[in-house]
């Protein structure tokens, strides 16, 4: 047996990793979830499953184009997100029982309440009021045939619809929401329910998945794609004008924003917490553990990369485990909570045999262009500079305050700051 295990328990499951496929195209059918859990996730989120109605009016005029816009050498991807083209019943009949063939848990995205007809329609201001006289009858048989038909658990992505004019009476509402369709979907179904939450404040973020565990919630999901737009300069119009004037920025962009919220509400509730968002690497996944998550999720990186991003990132995981002396991933989770602390007067050094003389430390030490401090102290020598005679960075140790973002961007880590070691 190897001397290192990734896997991962949870709702009763044994995941082989902590990667996830979070909801998107990638799990639109059951082949392509299949793919995905083949190419090495953990456990697989299918793309959201739609009504029957929603699937009819999306084919009578087509989807929304064009919606998406992606910034490869960013690890961007700013969308408006299309609906699935599958319902409940075509899950049921055939494709949950090709997903399962990958072998991991099928976990089920799925709306509850009304859906929306069309992107535009979450501005409306009567999507509060819809809800309440909504009958949940209809979504609950759903529920309840995709639990027979073996969905692991459910996952239900719960934004605040009308976020671009959030206040206190939409926010009541919202959470009003929450609790009606967490007993709505209790009542239906034993199977666990994940909420997944859309970004705010990050102190809202945390009374709002302290709500969603007081209501009864199994877990929850952070990570949707943030607010933002694209503008087509070459027409001067938005890209996806829905009158929202919204897409969701997906990726890199979001991935620190959302660690926070993570660490934070990890920090006050009980239940499982999947971190989503910008997911792009080994160290991402373990930065997620180590702030209190059970698994992580991707979409942007395995659609710009391809599904060969499972592989590589379990890969990261598993050689950070073996360099740091890891045996399994409960060691770390929630590590960052305990381990505070603050560090000072600590100096950068270069290992010469390491550097390669590419001059980035130089560029981005923005202490090198401290003039006034330089004059005060009058000193002209700056901080870290690459030697012309040895072609090989030097710091100055007078000087230097360890601030860490040469170390963080030199690309042979040739840089040393002692007692700080980051990935
Ligand atoms: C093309 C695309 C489609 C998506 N569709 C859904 C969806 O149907 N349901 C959902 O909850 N999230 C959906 N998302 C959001 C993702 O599940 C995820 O929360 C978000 O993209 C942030 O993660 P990332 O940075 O790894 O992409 C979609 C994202 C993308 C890029
Ligand atoms: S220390 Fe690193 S960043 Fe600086 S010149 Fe050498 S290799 Fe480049
Ligand atoms: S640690 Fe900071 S201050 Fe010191 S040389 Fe590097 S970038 Fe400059």
């Amino acid at each position: 047996m190897a001397d290192f295990d990734l896997s991962v328990n949870v709702f009763g499951y044994k995941l082989k990793n902590p990667l996830m496929l979070a909801s998107c195209e990638l799990g639109n059918s059951g082949v392509r979830c299949k793919q995905a859990a083949e190419a090495g996730a953990g456990a697989v989120v299918t793309k959201v499953i739609s009504r029957e109605e929603v699937v009819r009016k999306e084919y009578a005029s087509g989807p929304l184009s064009p919606r998406t816009y992606v910034v490869r050498n960013m690890g961007t991807l700013v969308q408006v997100s299309g609906v699935g083209f599958l319902t409940a019943r075509d899950w049921c009949e055939r494709e949950l029982e090709i997903a399962k063939e990958g072998g991991v848990p099928i976990v089920a995205n799925f709306k509850a309440g009304p859906q929306r007809l069309r992107p535009a329609d979450e501005h409306l201001p009567t999507f509060g009021r819809l809800y309440a006289e909504h009958d949940p009858k209809v979504w609950q048989r759903e529920l309840k045939e995709l639990e027979e038909a073996g969905v692991a658990w459910f996952e239900f992505p719960e934004g605040p619809p009308e976020r671009t004019a959030y206040n206190a009476r939409l926010r009541a509402e919202y959470i009003d929401r929450l609790e009606k369709i967490i007993y709505w979907a209790k009542e239906a179904v034993s199977v666990p329910i994940v909420i997944k939450l859309a970004y705010r404040y990050p102190a809202d973020m945390v009374e709002s998945a302290m709500k969603v565990e007081e209501f009864g919630a199994d877990g929850l999901t952070l990570g949707q794609g943030n607010e933002g737009i694209k503008i087509d300069i070459n027409r001067g119009t938005l890209v996806g004008a829905v009158p929202t004037a919204r897409m969701n920025v997906n990726g890199r962009e979001g991935f620190h924003l959302w660690l926070k919220i993570i660490y934070d509400v990890a920090q006050n509730v009980k239940i499982p917490v999947f971190g989503c968002h910008g997911v792009w690497s080994g160290s991402d996944v373990i930065e997620h553990i180590m702030a209190g998550t059970v698994c992580s999720q991707m979409a942007t990186c395995p659609i710009i990369e391809g599904l060969g991003a499972f592989q590589r990132i379990n890969n990261e995981i598993r050689d950070f485990m073996i360099r740091k002396g890891y045996k399994t991933l409960i060691e770390m989770r929630g590590i960052a909570h305990k381990n505070i602390e603050a560090k000072y007067g600590l100096k950068a050094s270069v290992v010469e045999d390491l550097c390669n003389g590419c001059g980035l430390c130089e560029i981005v030490c923005a202490n090198n262009t401290m003039a006034f401090e330089q004059s005060t102290k009058g000193l002209q020598a700056p901080y870290i500079r690459v030697d012309s005679s040895t072609g090989k960075a030097k710091v100055n140790q007078e000087l230097c305050e360890g601030c860490g973002a040469c170390r963080s961007i030199c690309p042979p880590r040739a840089i040393v700051i002692q007692g700080w070691d980051p990935v």
